[in-house]
């Protein structure tokens, strides 16, 4: 497929009234459907877009661009691969539930991040993302009040859109309307959120929960980056404070271990779990065996630990040296929040007219750069402009000087 013509799909201007991309027919440029298939499809087929980052990326991977346009873990920090630990009979069709010994390590661990739960409350998932499918899956059809936090992850947007949600935004820092009217789910990234990676305070975290009990709205919290953490914040799940909502917590091995394994886990009130198992089974019968027993080796290894610890270091020594790099450059014309876990720094560029981020992408990858445009991960499109979410993970020490300073002129020349 022609690059510039998927790019353009995924960020030239939108319907501005929806972050909703335009239906699947029109949204794969240069690609015939004829009518006599459109016609047949579901019709939800019609709010499906293409995710916008997975089309960057496709431009962002060529090797003469630097990216920071996806949430790429550094290549250099994967762990060895040793198959010699991996039994034959991870070759036979597994349950769909997932291993015995990687769900107990699960539930062990969460109960020391102050989540009780049961191995048998423990689903493993083919990535977290499969976790926001099935739970919308369960919960959303069309119309259904969905609230998430404005702007949020774009993925989610995506599953969410295709199964027709009605959003509600919330923020955390505005206490009282944190969940407004009765959203059937609220959806939420309280630990270095993705794209701000703001971090919830205990207050916080606390509100949502009592806001969710008192609407009775359904809570999926999604954690994939609460162990990349470079200053100290309170980061217990906000489902370990609620008192009567139903709830789903899920995190990831994406982030922490490599993300091509595909392999995340949601745990969730007793009563949600026999249907989201059910979901799992129709979707992919169970996720890879290989990657759960290669997942649970490392998890049971002796330097797990040492190597968490390590990965910290590295990523809080890019964080600090991509926030110099902002200071020299970017100081005079955006704002931002030095994060202090996860992998972005996001950013508020000063400007007297609002500006489209999706506008600049074509030059800025014409000059060897990739940023992600900040208007995808808003659910309220006339909150979004002027934003633009920065990777610090994935470049080097050099592609980070060499790339931000490019994007630092390109913004200033606009
Ligand atoms: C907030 C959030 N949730 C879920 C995912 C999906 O992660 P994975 O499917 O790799 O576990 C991501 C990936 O970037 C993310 O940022």
């Amino acid at each position: 497929m022609n690059e510039s013509m998927t790019l353009e799909s995924a960020c030239g201007a939108s319907d501005g009234e929806s972050p909703r991309g335009k239906s699947v027919v029109t949204a794969k440029v240069g690609e015939e459907v004829s009518p006599k298939v459109t016609a047949r499809l579901a019709e939800r087929i019609s709010r499906l877009a293409a995710s916008p980052i997975r089309d960057i990326l496709k431009v962002a991977n060529r090797a003469d661009v630097v990216s920071f346009a996806g949430g790429l873990p550094d290549g250099e920090s994967f762990p060895d691969l040793s198959l010699e630990t991996i039994s034959q009979q991870a070759l036979q069709y597994g349950p769909t539930e997932g291993e015995e010994q990687l769900r107990d390590w699960i539930a062990e661990d969460l109960t020391k991040r102050g989540l009780s739960v049961a191995a048998d409350c423990v689903l493993i998932l083919s990535g977290s993302q499969q976790g926001i499918d099935l739970v919308a899956k369960m919960f959303v059809s069309d119309k259904t009040k969905v609230a998430v936090e404005s702007p949020t992850y774009l993925a989610a947007l995506q599953v969410f859109n295709l199964f027709g949600a009605d959003y509600t935004s919330f923020c955390p820092q505005s206490s009282d309307k944190l969940v407004d009217g009765s959203p059937a789910l609220t959806y939420c990234i309280p630990t270095f959120q993705n794209p701000t990676s703001y971090c919830y305070t205990k207050a916080e975290r606390q509100r949502l929960a009592s806001a969710c009990d008192a609407s009775g709205s359904v809570l999926l919290e999604d954690d994939p980056y609460r162990d990349l953490v470079y200053d100290q914040c309170d980061r217990q799940p906000v489902c370990s404070y609620l008192k009567r909502s139903e709830w789903i917590y899920q995190s990831s091995f994406s982030k922490t271990l490599a993300p091509g394994l595909r392999l995340g886990y949601l745990v969730c009130s007793p009563s949600l779990y026999p249907t989201l198992s059910w979901l799992k089974q129709a979707a992919d019968l169970h996720s890879n065996r290989l990657s759960q027993q290669l997942v649970l080796s490392l998890l049971q290894g002796t330097d797990y630990e040492a190597r968490l610890g390590k990965l910290i270091v590295r990523y809080r020594k890019k964080r600090d040296h991509f926030e110099a790099l902002l200071q020299e450059h970017f100081s005079d014309i955006a704002s931002w929040t030095v994060p202090a876990g996860g992998l972005f720094f996001w950013l508020k560029l000063h400007s007297a007219r609002a500006i489209d981020t999706r506008e600049l992408l074509q030059e800025a990858i014409a000059r060897g750069v990739a940023f992600m445009p900040g208007e995808p991960f808003f659910s309220v499109p006339r909150d979004a402009a002027s934003h633009i979410r920065l990777n610090f993970s994935n470049a080097s020490a050099q592609q980070s000087s060499t790339g931000v300073k490019i994007l630092a002129d390109l913004f200033r020349s606009h």
